[in-house]
């Protein structure tokens, strides 16, 4: 019997000695396997008190257990001293020092474009206009056929662009809104819808085969071209000044009839003619006109109850007026050396 209390015991030396020796968490468990596992050493000298005498075997029993409460007890808080340790090491490796100086690039500020857009539309939203927005890719029939382009029509060469299947292209003009509106809407409609167009033209100082529109929708009973007039001449004055005037030429869009290209003073002369308006004294800033008896009716509008106008506002040369640029690729071109100037 000594001999079995023995060996606990010495048993027991043994794993306090090794315990201390434990750096991690797996050598903790495998001192556990080692000691209290099935096949453990706890386990082995335990299968030796069926050897023993009932009376022997209380108090052999009683060491024994004694030894395994000791072993689970000291594992346990060897276990959960390694866990402290090593969440407090994993703390410390992913620290981020925030105090860490950063090199500040400096607050960005809005593209002239978008300042011009922001503009032109805070003008027309101030006359009761909504806003409206619609898809860059478009069908051929919002941006054409319901605007009486058929196929073959000479506009479509002059507004060539980049077309995704035969029916879909990248659009031309915002004018395909009026459309998209009016089919969506009914009237009485007042509306500006700014976006970016699409032409295969070639990059030069005044063309770009990107650039912005926004289009402008009045659709009511008795409306006429003295309306349109007014409200392009508030717009004019509201954005280049008092002393700024329009001048209407005629012109032809298949879709509005009769059809007008509008001019408005020259913003760096004031109209005495300069180089910049090639001695005009004006420059030509929009399309615009009556919308067609037809495209009323191609969307379901009455034509006979209903009138309406439209424009075509040129973004890029309006701020390009209003901002003093005297070339389009600067706008494109992202220099934050240009770009600073406008903050
Ligand atoms: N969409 C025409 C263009 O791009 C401009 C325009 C708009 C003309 C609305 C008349 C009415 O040239």
């Amino acid at each position: 019997m000594s001999d079995m209390k023995e060996s606990l015991l010495a048993l027991r030396d043994r794993f306090d000695k090794e315990i201390e020796q434990i750096k991690d968490s797996d050598a903790a468990e495998k001192m556990r396997v080692a000691y209290l596992g099935k096949k453990g050493s706890l386990t082995q000298v335990l299968r030796g008190m069926g050897g023993l005498t009932p009376e022997e075997r209380p108090e052999v029993g009683k060491v024994a257990n004694d030894v395994r409460t000791h072993m689970e007890e000291f594992l346990e808080q060897v276990t959960n001293q390694i866990k402290t340790f090593e969440s407090s090491k994993k703390l410390e490796r992913e620290k981020i020092d925030v105090t860490l100086p950063y090199k500040f690039n400096g607050a960005g500020a809005r593209h002239p474009l978008n300042m011009a857009i922001n503009e032109i539309c805070d003008i027309f939203l101030g006359l009761g206009y909504s806003i409206g927005e619609g898809p860059e890719v478009e069908y051929d029939k919002y941006n054409f056929e319901l605007l009486r382009i058929p196929e073959g029509h000479p506009a479509r060469d002059t507004q060539d662009t980049f077309y995704i299947n035969d029916n879909i292209l990248l659009r031309t003009q915002t004018s395909g809104m009026q459309i998209r509106i009016m089919e969506q809407t009914k009237p009485p409609i007042k509306v500006i819808c700014p976006g970016k167009v699409y032409r295969s033209d070639a990059l030069d100082s005044t063309h770009s085969p990107v650039f912005h529109q926004i289009e402008g929708l009045v659709v009511d009973k008795g409306v006429t071209m003295g309306d349109l007039v007014g409200s392009l001449r508030l717009f004019a004055k509201k954005l280049f000044g008092d002393n700024t005037e329009i001048r209407l030429r005629p012109h032809h869009f298949p879709f509005t009839e009769p059809s007008v290209e509008v001019d408005l003073t020259c913003w760096s002369c004031g109209g005495c003619g300069c180089r910049v308006c090639k001695n005009e004294g004006w420059i030509e800033v929009l399309g615009a006109g009556m919308v067609h008896p037809e495209v009323l009716s191609n969307c379901g509008i009455d034509p006979e109850v209903y009138s309406g106008f439209a424009f075509g506002i040129g973004v890029e040369r309006t701020a390009m007026g209003r901002y003093g640029i005297d070339d389009i690729r600067l706008l494109y071109e992202n220099d934050v050396r240009f770009l600073e100037q406008f903050k």
